[in-house]
């Protein structure tokens, strides 16, 4: 038995939930409020013991397995779920990659340094008479005592061995301090200084409110640098890290969308003035794996940068550079380029809210939380921001303008993944440049950039599976037939062909039906595995050892068992692999939408019996709703086996 299925085994989703939910016995079911969306007046969000899982029939449209359920609650991994979930059930993790980080009591006290180190820096700031200069600094940036009290803030003494003494005395060792990045080395391998120094302090926390890191704020306008950060430490890596995550998430939950500025001090002020679904990137650009850390909570992004950052080149000047560094590449660099292409592969809404010229978040926040949401409000889609940046400096009424502005957004627009989308901003360039929209959708359609293959024809061969395969257990548990079959089916065809996953969403956009998304998994490994595969169908030639890393050693099992199921099922052939794969996601999506009929039938049964007819009504409503997508997906289903069908007799009479 897998750790997973150990735990389903231990804890009962309805005990589980019912620690953080309202659960109220409805028949055989339970009933409560969504704990995932502002509420409504109507208990939602129904636990299944039977099935041992979860749907919200509100807002959410989401449900899953107590995995999908943890994960979406506290914004965890999959890994992260099983972690506290295995604890939670008693389950000693003998696996040591699963619980490396956690067990590793070297992890453990390094976390608990980095705690007190906050402490003490947050004593200093509030308490120490050498603090004052610090705490008049605050009071200038009109930051309260309540918040100085949220974010930790604190100060470090302008002295070389503070920190480092007070340390050493209560039991820490010197070693445990550089590894922290409190203190500094010397170049002679001497036990070293107080990195702080003469600052005031911002713990880092992780999404999960864990002291990571510090960054440090000059105190005097000599000071240099201006923010001197923990350096990349075993707790802290910058690309991972968003600030203020910890308390933004709940915020970011409910507005079901996050704004990510430049500045701590901005995070800071948000919340101070109301603004709480804001999180600020780490001093450097903005990376994937923070992105994708945000993705679990939401899929509307605003990037509010100041003006300089906004017109700086610095997302577009590297245009053809992170191209290239993208050809190579599995995880696409968020250039405004790599955005785009972002957006489209993880179905996320990316905006740009650009601050007026030498203002930042903080400024305007002071002027009331209106400027500030009129801003968020008007951000525009990072296509749009590309365009108006790109075309910018250019004369567009010349012949060399307008062919600048074509060379520089074409290959942007090939890299639309919606073909409605990509249309539009075709009509949009040509009427920009006044030149005929079919000459741009014929210049789209031929002029492709050499070696890329996107949207070409499948190709040939796959990634080599073989090297995973191995890693499966002896008898692989999947079975194709069984309640999560056409979830593994699916995944494990994107396994076999990366290309078949942006093809299928193509086909199935065409008949107005969006392209597979982590929503269609109810199972929280399948879930998390797909949004690996998403992004590892990106790269240009996909290969198993990247898609291995980007799962981990938690799902690494699982990966290999999808990838044996070609064990005993010839793999499709490629060209046929994106019409298997369509009608796989439509056959998945017609389960899901069944038994979610089933269960609203029970939903309104219930409704009846107690004479809610407010309730009653809606449930039929929503019935109705998901016997029209029910009929829908069986015609398009039908339409599509029936072309491949014609198209094998066609072959087959030549
Ligand atoms: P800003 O200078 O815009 O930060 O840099 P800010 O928070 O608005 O600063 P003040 O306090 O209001 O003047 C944006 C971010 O870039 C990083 C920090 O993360 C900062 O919050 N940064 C900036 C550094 O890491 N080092 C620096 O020297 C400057
Ligand atoms: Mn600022």
């Amino acid at each position: 038995m897998s750790v997973a299925d150990e735990i389903k085994s231990k804890i009962d989703i309805v005990d589980f939930i019912s620690n953080t939910v309202n659960l109220r016995k409805t028949g055989k079911n339970y009933t409560g409020f969504c704990p995932f969306h502002q509420n409504t007046k109507t208990p939602s969000f129904v636990v299944f013991p039977d099935t041992q899982t979860w749907r919200c029939f509100g807002a959410c449209a989401d449900g899953g397995d107590i995995f999908s359920f943890v994960m979406k609650q506290e914004g965890y991994e999959f890994k992260e779920a099983i972690q506290a979930l295995a604890k939670q059930a008693g389950i000693t993790l003998t696996t040591p990659e699963l619980g490396h980080d956690e067990q590793d009591t070297h992890y453990q006290k390094l976390l608990e340094l980095t705690a007190a180190a906050a402490a003490y820096f947050h004593h200093l700031l509030t308490h120490s008479p050498a603090g004052a200069l610090a705490r008049t600094y605050l009071a200038k940036r009109e930051v309260t005592a309540e918040t100085i009290a949220t974010f930790q803030l604190g100060f470090a003494l302008n002295e070389w061995d503070a920190l480092k003494n007070h340390f050493l005395k209560r039991g820490y060792s010197a070693d445990e301090l550089l590894a922290t990045g409190l203190i500094v080395e010397r170049d002679n391998g001497s036990p070293g200084y107080d990195r702080f120094r003469d600052r005031l302090i911002i713990p880092i926390r992780d999404g999960r409110g864990r002291v990571i890191g510090f960054g440090a704020r000059a105190l005097q306008a000599e000071q240099v640098p201006k923010y001197l950060n923990s350096p990349q430490t075993v707790l802290f890596d910058k690309s991972k890290t968003l600030y203020g995550l910890d308390l933004a998430r709940k915020h970011i939950r409910d507005a079901d969308q996050v704004i990510i500025v430049e500045g701590y001090m901005d995070v800071i002020q948000a919340h101070q003035r109301g603004a709480r679904n804001v999180v600020a990137q780490m001093g450097t650009a903005l990376t994937e794996q923070q992105l994708q850390l945000l993705k679990r909570t939401t899929g509307n992004f605003v990037l509010a940068l100041d003006a300089d950052t906004a017109g700086n080149a610095a997302t577009l000047r590297g245009l053809n550079l992170a191209r290239e560094t993208l050809d190579r590449e599995t995880v696409p660099v968020p250039t405004a380029w790599g955005l785009i292409r972002y957006e489209g592969r993880l179905e996320a809404d990316i905006r740009i809210a650009s601050l007026p010229p030498g203002r930042d978040p903080d400024d305007i926040l002071k002027e009331g939380l209106a400027a500030w949401q009129k801003i968020i409000d008007e951000a525009v889609p990072v296509i749009d921001f590309y365009f108006q940046a790109a075309t910018a400096e250019l004369n567009l009424t010349s012949a060399k303008g307008k062919s600048i502005a074509v060379q520089k957004l074409m290959p942007v627009l090939r890299d639309i993944g919606n073909s409605v989308e990509q249309e539009h901003y075709v009509q949009k360039l040509a009427r920009l440049i006044h030149i005929d929209e079919r000459t741009l959708m014929t210049e789209l359609k031929t002029n492709r950039k050499p070696g890329k293959k996107r949207q070409q024809p499948p190709q040939p061969v796959g990634p080599d599976l073989s090297k995973i395969q191995k890693k499966a257990p002896a008898a692989p548990s999947v079975e194709i037939n069984g309640d999560a079959g056409l979830e593994a089916y699916c995944l494990s065809l994107i396994l076999a062909h990366p290309f078949a996953l942006v093809m299928s969403s193509d086909i199935l956009e065409q008949q107005k039906i969006t392209g597979l998304n982590a929503n269609d998994f109810k199972r929280g490994d399948h879930k998390e595995i797909f949004k690996s595969l998403q992004l590892w169908t990106a790269a240009e030639s996909p290969r198993i050892e990247t898609l291995t890393e980007m799962v981990g050693e938690t799902l690494e099992g699982r990966l290999a068992t999808l990838a044996t199921l070609w064990h005993r099922r010839p793999p499709a052939p490629a060209e046929t692999a994106f019409r298997d794969l369509s009608i796989a996601i439509l056959r998945l999506r017609l389960q899901n939408v069944v038994q979610q009929i089933e269960e609203l039938q029970f939903m309104l049964r219930e409704a009846e019996d107690n004479h809610e007819t407010e309730e009653a009504r809606r449930y039929r409503a929503m019935i109705a709703t998901c016997s029209e997508q029910r009929r829908q997906l069986h015609d398009v289903s039908d339409a599509l086996s029936l072309t491949g069908k014609r198209r094998a007799e066609s072959k087959a009479s030549l």
